[in-house]
């Protein structure tokens, strides 16, 4: 897998999908680019979220709120007090650790070596030392040093005592004797603020929701795992507001839609699972993750979360803002209970990356393809005049023009056919279309599917039906 890891993170850069940010001078740690193919990926995933929530739902809407935000709101919702992860330092190297993922990982390596028992009861101990609130840097770190856990890179057993460390990101606002502000650690403070500024004018009522997608920033301890701990990523996240009561019926069933979500990308159903939180939030009542096969192992991908009344009850407050709710057919106030889907976007894109890669050999070589579902693969067809003879390249031009109203298209001349499909499959392209002799006399091109390598014959007037018809299937 550490071998896949590398294979998807070479080929991001290669093919234009994901880069270093600010790569020619030796990069910017946790922040990435995403190049020509990757930006049409990520516009395609968040375009089919977006559909799926706010388009098919008449009961959500969505809000575009800012990433800056008054700090009264990382008060209220708890981010200034305890939005910390315990650091260690390994004194030999300098070298810096999450102290409870080091003992993840370490219960982890305990399983692979069979020694279940043992595992079991570190991660019992590690349980119980989150859930101890106060106590959890001693206890951290006191398992570290009982088991003599050594530091990945150096090996060496020469900890420093474990400290919280927040992740906030704090900025100046204004020129002089600026304000301090913070860069938002999760878009759903934005949902919260805006709860009466997005029902009223919509004209909703309990339940409804608010989906929003946008930048999130976090100063994370570790990143050394591509795009699936970043500084500066982004969030799709939903909030619906419920009738407390009904929240557990609520959250049932917004975790059966996104496990289907992630489905509908076209990713294997085996490489996904739920995996329940060992320990809860202080403000959660529930809480799953949607978890990945990643590289990397079985990660979250997408937290679903009853979240109570927790962060309405908290604005209000802190705001001195009424956050409640009047029911207009029941005739009672109360304050509305939050069930919350949220989910990376740059997991999803990794995700995506990863469960479309494989290789096969064809007639004595290897392919390389990229199998995207058509409605997410950057380019969704190609486009190829066989040569540059009698007017096949403005056919082809014509075809480009008529489709690119409908879908990215890619115009290709260059090279052998096989090295035109080639380039494709490495694209993730689903479809390619040429434009051959037999065009001139009937009208028609061939239509190769990526998956199948098999040709059709289509009618120019029909290729557009022709490959919503397929994307659908
Ligand atoms: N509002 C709830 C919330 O933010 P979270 O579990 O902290 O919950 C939700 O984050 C999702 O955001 C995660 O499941 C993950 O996909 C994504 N995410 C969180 N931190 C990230 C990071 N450093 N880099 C990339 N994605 C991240």
């Amino acid at each position: 897998s550490d071998d896949l890891f590398d294979t998807i993170v070479s080929l991001s850069k290669q093919r234009g999908f994901i880069v270093q940010s600010s790569e020619i001078y030796g990069g910017l740690s946790a922040t990435y680019d995403y190049g020509p193919m990757g930006v049409e990926l990520k516009r395609n995933v968040k375009e089919k979220w977006w559909q799926s929530m706010v388009y098919q739902n008449d009961d959500i809407v969505g809000l575009d709120a800012s990433i800056m935000m008054h700090p009264k709101t990382w008060d209220a919702s708890g981010h200034t007090e305890a939005f910390n992860d315990p650091l260690i330092d390994d004194k030999a190297s300098g070298n810096r650790y999450r102290a409870d993922e080091l003992i993840e990982n370490y219960i982890r390596a305990l399983r692979e070596e069979g020694e279940e028992a043992h595992a079991e009861a570190v991660r019992e101990r590690l349980v119980e030392a989150l859930n101890a609130g106060e106590e959890m840097n001693d206890a951290l770190h006191a398992i570290i040093m009982d088991e003599e856990i050594p530091a990945p890179e150096s090996g060496a057993f020469d900890w420093t005592d474990v400290r919280q460390f927040n992740l906030m990101f704090e900025t100046e606002m204004g020129p002089v004797d600026g304000q301090t502000v913070f860069l938002r650690p999760e878009t759903a403070q934005g949902i919260f603020v805006n709860f009466h500024n997005a029902r009223e004018p919509a004209r909703l009522h309990v339940p409804f929701g608010v989906a929003q997608i946008g930048k999130a920033f976090r100063n994370e301890i570790v990143a050394r795992q591509f795009v699936f701990r970043m500084r500066e990523f982004e969030q799709m996240e939903m909030q619906y507001f419920v009738k407390p009561g009904t929240e557990l019926d609520w959250y049932e069933q917004w975790k059966e839609r996104r496990m289907k979500w992630h489905e509908s990308l076209g990713i294997d159903p085996s490489n996904l699972r739920f995996h329940e939180h060992d320990q809860l939030s202080h403000y959660a009542n529930a809480a799953v993750d949607i978890q990945y096969d990643f590289p990397i192992g079985w990660k979250e991908l997408e937290g679903i979360h009853s979240r109570t009344d927790y962060d309405l009850s908290r604005h209000e407050e802190y705001s001195g803002k009424k956050m409640s709710y009047y029911d207009p057919w029941e005739e009672e106030r109360y304050t509305p209970y939050v069930v919350e889907t949220s989910t990376g976007l740059d997991r999803t894109l990794f995700m995506v990356l990863c469960d479309a890669y494989y290789e096969e050999e064809v007639k004595g070589d290897t392919r390389s393809v990229l199998q995207f579902h058509p409605e997410v693969a950057p380019v969704r067809a190609g486009i190829f005049p066989l040569t540059d003879k009698e007017g096949l390249p403005d056919i082809a031009r014509e075809i480009e023009d008529d489709l690119n109203q409908h879908f990215n298209v890619r115009y290709d001349d260059r090279g052998s056919m096989g090295k035109r499909y080639r380039r494709q499959d490495e694209a993730g392209t689903p479809f390619c279309i040429t434009v051959d002799f037999d065009t001139l006399d009937d009208q028609t091109v061939t239509v190769r599917d990526r998956d199948t390598m098999e040709q059709d014959r289509v009618a120019i007037d029909q290729l557009a039906t022709y490959i919503f018809d397929q994307t659908a299937n």
